[in-house]
């Protein structure tokens, strides 16, 4: 990658981090964690079985619990596959920081697996995965304990308890390998985070996090991101941008296309664009998620 890229040198220049009032959005799912699994399966484990990993942007909230799930997920998964993983977790939030460094159990709620709840019914099946890889049985929770934060605007704590809080321990390696350093966590914006220490990645998710950054920050972000890629490694990266005016890939009117792409030495695979609509009303605000592997050549 050379050094002299002028788009980055003036982003570079230009972007002094976020707002300061400014509101992340912090909405992740079980799901979510099993996805990057998927991506792991698919991409990464045929050809590395002990894996370096970074998640970036992890999330701290369900439909009504506040919880984070990626790290644990993808944990208990290479914990199940005996890889001797390496895992950073970075996120600009201390709050999430601190959620995964200190959490002992992960929740969700039986409304959040319930259809009929607009839950989703895929939370049920990854659940009982979750259980089965850390082999454990499922603990319903009925009062309040250490940990569980119920942050449902529409339906009481009561509510819940009264209809049933699944529970289960986070990994059992998970607090040993952030003991060693094998899982580390960093509290930082990702177009700044010195991320040398720990490079290079097999596998960095990034998933719902660029649609957050000005332009300026994307730049600097992916620039941090590819620099930080094995060769042959992945980057997923998905972005939502239309809809709130930064687009970030070329195919939706953003500032990323194939030359600048190659310019820091990555390439697209699986290119996916999916369009979306939401009605609220008297208006359908329309746009389109994207989501692709970019492979460091
Ligand atoms: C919507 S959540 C997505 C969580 C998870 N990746 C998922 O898809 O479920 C976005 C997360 O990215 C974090 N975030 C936003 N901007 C960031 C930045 N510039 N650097 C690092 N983390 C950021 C937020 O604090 C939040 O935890």
């Amino acid at each position: 990658m050379s050094p002299e890229i002028t788009w980055h040198k003036e982003a570079v220049q230009l972007y002094k981090g976020p707002e300061e009032d400014k509101l992340f959005r912090v909405e992740t799912y079980l799901t979510r964690g099993f996805e990057i699994i998927n991506n792991l399966d698919d991409k990464v484990l045929p050809v590395k079985k002990d894996p370096r990993i970074l998640l970036v942007g992890i999330g701290r909230k369900s439909y009504s619990v506040a919880c984070s799930y990626t790290p644990f997920v993808v944990s208990a998964y290479l914990e199940h596959l005996g890889a001797k993983y390496k895992m950073i977790v970075v996120d600009i939030l201390g709050d999430v920081i601190n959620d995964v460094r200190t959490r002992e159990n992960i929740y969700v709620l039986e409304a959040d697996m319930d259809e009929d709840d607009l839950g989703d019914p895929r939370e049920k099946e990854y659940w009982g995965k979750y259980l089965s890889i850390t082999r454990q049985e499922d603990r319903i929770v009925k009062t309040p304990e250490e940990g569980l934060e119920i942050i449902d605007t529409y339906a009481s704590a009561d509510f819940h308890f009264a209809r049933g809080i699944h529970a289960a321990r986070i990994p059992t390696g998970f607090k040993t390998k952030s003991q060693t350093g094998d899982i580390s966590f960093i509290k930082d914006d990702i177009a700044f985070a010195d991320l040398s220490y720990y490079t290079p990645f097999d596998y960095i998710d990034c998933n719902n996090v660029f649609y957050q950054l000005v332009i300026s920050g994307q730049m600097m972000a992916i620039v941090n991101l590819a620099k930080s890629l094995n060769p042959g490694g992945i980057l997923f990266v998905n972005d939502i941008g239309d809809y709130v005016g930064n687009p970030l890939f070329a195919e939706v009117g953003g500032w990323l296309d194939d030359e600048k792409l190659q310019q820091i030495g990555l390439v697209k695979e699986d290119f996916e664009m999916t369009k979306h609509e939401i009605e609220d009303g008297r208006y359908i605000d329309r746009f389109t998620r994207v989501g692709t592997f970019l492979r460091k050549k």
